[in-house]
């Protein structure tokens, strides 16, 4: 399988997490590809056969977290994905909210069948990641 994260990141935490996960996508025998949303092709994350876009969360701390605009951005330009599956993650330091599941949704408005949600407090991949990965076949 050929696997695409993309993240956005502003100090390097959630680049870091999608490093560590893309090493293991391809520790389970997968192609992947990491890149940020600045440099991802639209065309080409559609063209994997699974996606995984993360970003860090922006907000109050306690409120109002959502993802950057950059991550929902890139989700908005993003082919049919007919059904592939999908996932998000984010980095954050205190709270995540709704921002999860409204990147789920978002990805979903795509046609992606987005199967698994992640969150990690700190530049790691987060607990469960792999799980998807097995899941992925
Ligand atoms: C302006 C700003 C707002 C933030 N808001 C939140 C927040 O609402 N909840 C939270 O848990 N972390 C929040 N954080 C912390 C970041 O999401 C966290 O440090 C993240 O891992 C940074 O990822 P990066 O290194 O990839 O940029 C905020 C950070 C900044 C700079």
């Amino acid at each position: 399988m050929n696997v695409a994260i993309v993240f956005d990141s502003s100090t390097g935490r959630t680049r870091t997490a999608a490093e560590q996960m893309a090493g293991v996508v391809r520790a389970a025998g997968h192609e992947c590809s990491v890149q940020s949303v600045q440099d991802a092709g639209p065309a080409t994350v559609s063209a994997a056969d699974a996606v995984c876009i993360g970003s860090w969360t922006e907000g109050l701390f306690v409120v109002l977290q959502h993802a950057t605009k950059a991550t929902m951005e890139f989700i908005d330009r993003l082919g049919p994905l007919d059904g592939k599956p999908a996932a998000v993650f984010c980095t954050y330091k205190l709270a995540v909210g709704g921002m999860l599941p409204k990147m789920a949704a978002r990805l979903g408005e795509r046609g992606a069948n987005v199967t698994g949600q992640f969150k990690s407090r700190g530049a790691f991949a987060a607990e469960g990641f792999d799980d998807w990965v097995r899941s992925l076949g």
